[in-house]
């Protein structure tokens, strides 16, 4: 699991790296030579003069050193040396850091193409941001873009691509900083892949006992606590909304429990993520075409994971995390879920199940109200890729935020923007809310077409209380993504590096106003 790379910053002479990869950055300027490292000048300029580098962003260009004679003159020992446009430079570091990262994934994908062992990046003289967000930025793209998953094939193919071994980063400036940033990049990026590879596995190996034998792992490698909640506990605590999905399955559900503490009287955030690990939607059956992609329905719940990996390694010392993933199945067996079956959640309140598509809200709904019975988490966030709707709304670009809280709303949002993981916030209120009312229970769990997203997350709703709460649907952006150089096809592991940024400078939320 997760990939082999190692990332490191080097006090090595450049001149000196024997490689299989050296790789400068250029900034584009109007009507002028690119700004680039004094070092590549002379094999930039006459390509720029030319038309064919101009380092707008994507501009790749690839010389051997050897061949053209610069082995001699810059005594460059490595085989291959490449420019990479960053583009213009921009006005915001948020756009800044996209910039540095899309480098990162360019620099990844081109190397492995060329499967190259160990490639040294030369962290660029940026204006807006300080070096270690630079080095951190570049490490993310470096990391998201060598990512790989080919464990199931079993031939030699050519065209297999083979991931980076080792990255250098070289910089101009306090390796200290080049470390911090390193380090923060890698930990976020490391993580992201770790959220896709269990997303890649197949709803055969991907099973809720996998989502429990990964957080036991993290347990053991971080200082988190692991707990998980078998069927015979959800039933004698009554969890009927994760039994009822779980119904129709030849395996069984776990609720896995992560929990990070300071020891400290910190706030605590609570994270739960949709770990459904095949939905064919279950008696209410999906049609065919493309229901292989419902190997994913477990994003939430990886992203969650991943979220904790960064926790584990990092150690905030101000929050307490608890991590909650929900995990089954939605299958159609003899024993399954029916439509108009009445269903009871945690707590008491009761479901009309009309479609046994919309199941993620069930599993989430327990989740919600045990977690917040049993820990008193002072917010919540929930990430689910609950809803083909927001997919209609939002496209594959932006993941669809609904919320009971203006500041959680403010920062999930900030977070995102530097994350390049935007969201948009869509409302709640009661006329919502009002589509889910039942003849003859205390709910129903579909609202009917007009606004999907929005009921589902009404639905959750029910179960939060007054505890400040955010819905993330990642059902448009968990995969298929907002196609880019360190995005590569299949699962974003979106929600893992928004996560991070936001535990990494937590504050208590401001108390509402009675
Ligand atoms: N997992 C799906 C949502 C989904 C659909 C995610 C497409 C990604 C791509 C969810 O469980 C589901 O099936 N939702 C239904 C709800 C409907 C029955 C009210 C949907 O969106 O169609
Ligand atoms: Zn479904
Ligand atoms: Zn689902």
């Amino acid at each position: 699991m997760g990939t082999k790379t190692t990332l490191h910053v080097t006090g090595e002479k450049i001149e000196k790296f024997t490689g299989d990869l050296l790789v400068f950055c250029a900034i584009e300027r109007p009507d002028r030579m690119p700004f680039c490292d004094e070092r590549v000048k002379k094999i930039l300029q006459p390509v720029w003069k030319s038309g064919d580098f101009t380092g707008k962003k994507d501009d790749y260009l690839l010389v051997y050193p050897a061949s053209i004679g610069m082995g001699k003159i810059h005594r460059f020992g490595c085989r291959r040396i490449a420019v990479v446009g960053l583009g213009k430079p921009e006005d915001t570091p948020n756009e800044l850091r996209e910039q540095l990262r899309l480098a990162g994934g360019t620099i990844a994908t081109k190397a492995k193409s060329y499967k190259a062992q160990k490639v040294m990046v030369v962290v660029p003289d940026v204006a807006g941001l300080s070096l270690s967000e630079r080095t951190e930025s570049l490490s993310e793209g470096l990391l998201l873009g060598n990512y790989c998953f080919d464990k199931y094939k079993t031939k030699d193919d050519e065209d297999l691509t083979s991931p980076v071994k080792t990255f250098l980063l070289s910089g101009n400036g306090s390796s200290t900083a080049m470390r911090h940033g390193m380090t923060l990049g890698k930990n976020a990026g490391l993580a992201a892949c770790a959220a896709r590879d269990m997303a890649n596995e197949p709803g055969n190996v991907w099973t809720p006992e996998k989502f429990a034998d990964h957080a036991k792992q993290l347990a053991g490698e971080y200082p988190l606590k692991c707990r998980i909640l078998e069927k015979k506990d959800m039933k004698k605590i009554g969890m009927g909304g994760i039994l009822a999905v779980n119904q129709g399955s030849a395996v069984p559900p776990k609720l896995v429990i992560l929990r990070y503490t300071t020891g400290k009287k910190n706030p605590t955030l609570m994270l739960v993520g949709k770990g459904l690990t095949f939905d064919s939607g279950g008696v209410s059956l999906k049609p065919a075409a493309g229901m292989e992609d419902m190997k994913y329905d477990m994003c939430g719940g990886a992203a969650v994971l991943g979220a904790m990996e960064v926790v584990g390694r990092e150690q905030p010392p101000d929050i307490n995390i608890i991590a909650l993933v929900p995990a089954t199945d939605n299958m159609s067996g003899a024993a399954a879920l029916k439509p108009g079956d009445i269903i009871k959640h945690f707590g008491g309140k009761t479901t009309e199940v009309v479609n046994t598509d919309a199941e993620g809200r069930l599993i989430l709904a327990d989740a919600l109200a045990w977690g917040i019975k049993t820990y008193a988490p002072d917010a919540i966030i929930d990430l689910a890729t609950l809803t083909g709707a927001v997919i209609m709304g939002l496209g594959h670009h932006r993941t669809g935020l609904l919320s009971n809280n203006d500041t959680l709303v403010e920062r999930i949002c900030r977070a995102g923007e530097q994350a390049a993981e935007p969201f948009w916030r869509l409302p709640l209120g009661p006329e919502y809310s009002k589509q889910l009312k039942s003849e003859v229970a205390d709910l129903k769990n579909v609202g009917g077409r007009p606004a999907g997203t929005i009921t589902a997350a009404a639905y959750l709703q029910e179960f939060v209380g007054k505890t400040p709460w955010a819905h993330c649907d990642i059902a448009g952006t968990a995969w298929d993504f907002t196609e880019k150089s360190y995005i590569p096809k299949g699962p974003s592991g979106v929600g893992v590096r928004t996560l991070a940024g936001l535990v990494r400078d937590w504050a208590p939320l401001p108390k509402k106003k009675k």
